[in-house]
């Protein structure tokens, strides 16, 4: 009877030490975080994880730290919360930090809570999901929280291209808060809610003389379309939540799994639809997600960055099942043509499906790189130069379409056959050549235009002959530059019967420790 009491006590002692950690910085604060429109961290992994269960791990951590007060500021669990269980049925690592605690702070433990749950995603195979709400490194703990930092970007760093990594910014992330999602593969913003920065409105102002608000700063708006930091935003939280679990349905769970590919249930048939497409100018611009929508399973595409270098389309969709990823030229934006985020931004999606097994496909019509005193100085040969580096390295299918221009060295950086692409298909309307039919008849034929009598009928006569000599498919397709041309109506078939072959492809780079991509 009296161990049957001492078992009740100490249970009913481990419950209220749970209910109390379960509270995280009390209910003061979370009322005050509700009132800011956002939800409790607790909240969010419950809305993350299915049946809003999970495995909570370290709830009883606490930091040692004495100075500035810190010794009369103590929770159970500090301020994150780490936990394992499921998402759409797969296993999935996530941690979400608490703002309630000390302002979501990172301090040595909890940086150590990240970490351990971060070893753990990775020793089983599974992707990590953060959900970051912090004012940065806790302050009061000095060198200590700084080196909880280094202890996650390390990992970061070591598990990329190893699991999928993915961050919610759903709250402040301020100073060191910013540089793990940095390294991570996708962010998420929540509108309004999340903002990043390496310092605050104060500090800009106090160094540079510049006022901005938190929000212009560094809010959804600013990193989703200025700086390409954050990969999508999101109106409020459960948005961005089930878009989160949408993009994991894409993606394995690791570097040595296949995506997870559904079963298409309908016949793959002819669009004619794509037929239509292209203007009959072939200066007049389209928008190339008619073509993506057109090919993909169910219309249904996930674009990435959308609002950022808006010049090149990625995203994931589906053909015949099968989890891919898409690179289109936009023709609607800029020409299609390449600049420094346009590279930036597709070298970056390229090297993830590259990293997780997932075929690309990309859809071209690029007039060129941008030319300019601008992309020069900024770096357009770097920065291109990635582009051409990831679709070099990459091992995984690769099957491009040439839809309408493909011109000189961005003809050669989409997936040409020469980067190891494995199939090359071209509609009837592609124009492959060096430049353009205006820009290369008054190069090469200047001194015979202007001494013709009648120099605007010459040139004419002249960028006909040159379209139809080397603005069509045909004389890439006699030298076997690209593979066959189709008709637009059955590109969906032939890239599904592609993929389907290809899914068996193997390829492997030489044995080295890593590569040295142009930064
Ligand atoms: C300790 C912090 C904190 C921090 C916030 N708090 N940030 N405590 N260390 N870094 C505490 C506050 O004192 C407050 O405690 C509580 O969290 C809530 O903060 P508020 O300021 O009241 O909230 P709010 O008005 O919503 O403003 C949020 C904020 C602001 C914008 C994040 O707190 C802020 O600017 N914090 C500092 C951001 C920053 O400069 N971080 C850089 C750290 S250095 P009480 O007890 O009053 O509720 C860094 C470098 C690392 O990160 C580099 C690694 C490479």
């Amino acid at each position: 009877m009296a161990d049957k009491d001492k078992n009740n006590n100490l249970l009913n002692d481990l419950n209220a030490r749970r209910e109390i950690a379960k509270k995280g910085g009390g209910d003061k604060r979370i009322e005050s975080q509700k009132s800011k429109g956002k939800m409790t961290a607790r909240e969010r992994l419950s809305f993350f994880f299915d049946g809003g269960n999970f495995e909570e791990i370290d709830s009883f951590v606490r930091h040692q730290s004495k100075d500035l007060g810190l010794d009369k500021n103590v929770f159970d669990g500090d301020s994150v919360i780490t936990a394992f269980g499921k998402v759409n049925g797969r296993p999935m690592f996530a941690y979400a930090q608490d703002f309630t605690v000390l302002g979501g702070s990172l301090s040595l433990v909890a940086g150590k809570k990240i970490s351990k749950i971060m070893d753990l995603a990775a020793k089983n195979g599974s992707p990590i999901v953060g959900f970051n709400d912090s004012g940065g490194a806790r302050i009061q703990e000095g060198v200590d929280s700084l080196a909880g930092y280094g202890e996650v970007f390390v990992r970061n760093t070591t598990y990329s291209g190893v699991i999928p990594q993915i961050t919610v910014i759903a709250g402040p992330s301020a100073g060191g808060a910013v540089y793990s999602p940095a390294i991570t593969d996708f962010i998420f913003m929540v509108k309004s809610i999340g903002q990043m920065y390496i310092t605050g409105p104060d500090v800009v102002k106090s160094v540079t003389g510049e006022e901005i608000s938190h929000e212009d700063l560094g809010g959804a708006s600013a990193h989703t379309a200025l700086s390409g930091v954050a990969h999508f935003v999101f109106e409020n939280e459960k948005d961005c939540i089930n878009q989160v679990k949408r993009l994991l349905n894409f993606i394995p769970a690791n570097n040595v799994e296949n995506p997870p590919n559904k079963k298409f249930q309908k016949e793959i048939v002819q669009i004619p639809e794509l037929r239509n497409i292209i203007p009959e100018k072939s200066t007049q611009p389209y928008d190339i997600k008619n073509v993506i929508l057109n090919i993909l399973d169910d219309n249904d595409f996930m674009e990435i960055h959308a609002n950022f270098a808006k010049n090149i389309v990625v995203g994931f969709g589906r053909i015949n099942g099968q989890s891919i990823g898409i690179v289109g030229n936009q023709p609607a934006h800029m020409a299609g043509n390449l600049d420094i985020d346009a590279s930036d931004k597709a070298a970056r999606f390229v090297r993830f499906c590259d990293a997780f097994n997932i075929s690309i496909i990309t859809l071209v019509d690029v007039p060129g790189f941008m030319p300019g005193v601008n992309q020069e100085h900024q770096g357009i040969i770097r920065h291109g130069a990635k582009l051409i580096y990831a679709y070099a390295e990459a091992t995984v299918p690769k099957l491009s379409v040439i839809l309408r221009k493909a011109y000189g060295g961005a003809y050669i950086v989409m997936n040409s056959k020469e980067l190891r692409s494995d199939l090359n298909l071209a509609w009837p309307t592609a124009e492959i050549a060096v430049m353009g039919p205006e820009g290369a008849v008054n190069v090469i034929s200047r001194k015979e235009i202007s001494e013709s009598e009648n120099p605007d009928e010459t040139r004419k006569k002249l960028v006909e002959e040159y379209k139809e000599k080397f603005s069509s498919p045909y004389l890439a397709a006699s030298r076997g530059y690209i593979d066959d041309v189709i008709d637009p109506a059955d590109t969906r078939i032939k890239l599904a019967n592609a993929l389907e072959i290809l899914s068996n492809k193997i390829l492997e780079n030489p044995p080295k420790k890593h590569g040295n991509i142009p930064l």
